[in-house]
């Protein structure tokens, strides 16, 4: 039988649209390996969010010309965000001329058009100038577990200055609720105990559409399907965080009790020149509504530091509001310079070593709380759906949280409450409460 790899960049969007590509493989016969030497076809599905993500895919890709030429029938296909830049695409063309397919994100959808090319030996290189029309009834071949990944939208109308999203992804397009709807109710019918809502900007969806559900809305509805499940999204922006939305985390018991809301900066004139849409109060104002009716809510967040003519003062505003709201965890990120967007054109770029001081400061900053919020877990009753790890028995929180247990009697994968006993060098250790 013939065989895949497929190595997966960035975000959980692009893990998700792997096992969608992962299925078409399925579909011409193509069994999955590990093992590169094995593979008949290697996919790489790219990012492009940091400069240092498409440097690793660009040495990644080249890695393996030596094994294209030992292997003639050997296909490989390049595509997602790096390659839907027409000049990435281009490079990588002209560096790596053996690829057997370039495609953008625009056109992944119909991989197997240009997969049965391949195997015709015909080469493609194809970046389109515009989105294909959201396409239903996908196959995808789910490689996460309990936790069925569903994306309900595409796209990005926001264009905050520093990011490349919106190039490489197209305007928000939604797919409609009642299709949303049914798939998820065919993946709980299968068994998965958890549904993600994926997209770029998950609380956004709707507003492309007339008629359409809200994204709260969308929330309660699924919750209101038969079946001990538990429903997460990300990601959301802070713009579109409505009180609505806060209501219905509260009130369903399906809903898990996470929120990964990304503030990328503490600072309003930063936020502005960042074209967020939003003040530093209006956000921290979310997150105090949210602390009150969900009082045990686990926050989690991004943040882009070194942002053109950041200054101390305005980082320290950052790192201010990381003291103040106290996540559960964050990512920081070294801010990127991307290749067509506003902030690239900006003045006061930081040299990269100020960058680094300043992610470090953060991050450190941030693992004090992390450990010091683990600590303040222990006596607490957490909800986690029970795993194993390594043969031993483990509870996991909705926000990924695991928590040892000494002793289980229930059966794997049923949602139970933990209580948790102690923190030892933050491994929370607990025990099931009848
Ligand atoms: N540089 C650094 N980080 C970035 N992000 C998006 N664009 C850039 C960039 N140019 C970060 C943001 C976003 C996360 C997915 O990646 O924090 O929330
Ligand atoms: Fe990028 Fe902003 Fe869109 Fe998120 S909301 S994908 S950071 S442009």
């Amino acid at each position: 039988m013939k065989k895949y790899l497929i190595n997966t960049y960035g975000c959980q969007m692009n893990v998700h649209e792997s096992e969608k590509i992962a299925g078409v493989l399925k579909d011409f016969g193509y069994e999955e390996t590990t093992d590169v030497n094995e593979a008949d076809c290697v996919v790489f599905n790219t990012c492009c969010i940091r400069e240092g993500a498409e440097q690793k895919i660009f040495g990644n890709v080249g890695a393996l010309k030596k094994l294209k030429q030992k292997k003639k029938d050997l296909i490989v296909a390049v595509l997602g965000c790096m390659t839907q830049q027409k000049t990435s695409a281009e490079n990588l063309k002209k560096r790596f001329p053996w690829i057997d397919i370039i495609i953008g994100t625009f056109n992944s959808d119909i991989f197997s058009t240009y997969f049965q090319e391949a195997l015709n030996k015909r080469k493609t290189f194809e970046v389109l100038d515009k989105e294909l029309e959201v396409m239903e009834n996908t196959k995808f071949f789910r490689t996460s577990g309990y936790n069925a990944w569903v994306n309900i939208m595409y796209g990005c109308n926001n264009f905050c200055s520093y990011c490349i999203v919106p190039y490489v992804r197209g305007r928000e397009r939604s797919r409609k609720s009642e299709d949303i709807i049914k798939e998820v109710k065919g993946l709980i019918a299968e068994g998965y105990k958890k549904i993600t809502l994926l997209g770029q900007n998950v609380n956004s969806y709707g507003n492309d559409k007339q008629d359409e559900l809200s994204f709260a809305q969308l929330c309660k509805e699924i919750c209101k399907l038969d079946g001990d499940f538990r429903l997460s999204f990300m990601t959301s922006h802070p713009k579109d965080f409505s009180d609505e939305l806060i209501d219905v985390i509260a009130s369903e018991k399906k809903m898990g009790k996470y929120v990964h809301l990304p503030v990328q900066s503490g600072n309003n004139e930063i936020l502005t020149a960042m074209n967020r849409k939003y003040t530093i109060e209006k956000y921290e104002g979310i997150i105090k509504k949210l602390r009150e009716k969900v009082p045990d809510v686990v926050l989690t967040s991004d943040f882009i530091v070194g942002f053109p003519g950041e200054t101390e003062e305005q980082f320290m505003d950052t790192y201010s509001l990381v003291e103040r709201v106290r996540y559960n965890s964050i990512f920081a990120f070294i801010y990127s310079k991307r290749r067509g967007t506003v902030a690239e054109k900006m003045e006061g770029h930081i040299a990269l070593e100020e960058k680094r001081r300043r992610v470090n400061l953060l991050l450190d900053l941030q693992h004090k709380i992390t450990a010091e919020k683990a600590g303040e877990f222990v006596g607490k009753k957490l909800e986690v759906i029970i795993s194993k790890e390594k043969e031993e028995w483990i509870g996991v929180t909705e926000s990924g949280l695991k928590i040892w247990l000494k002793e289980c009697d229930k059966e794997m994968l049923t949602y139970q409450t933990v209580v948790v006993l102690s923190n030892n060098k933050n491994k929370l250790i607990g025990e099931i409460v009848s």
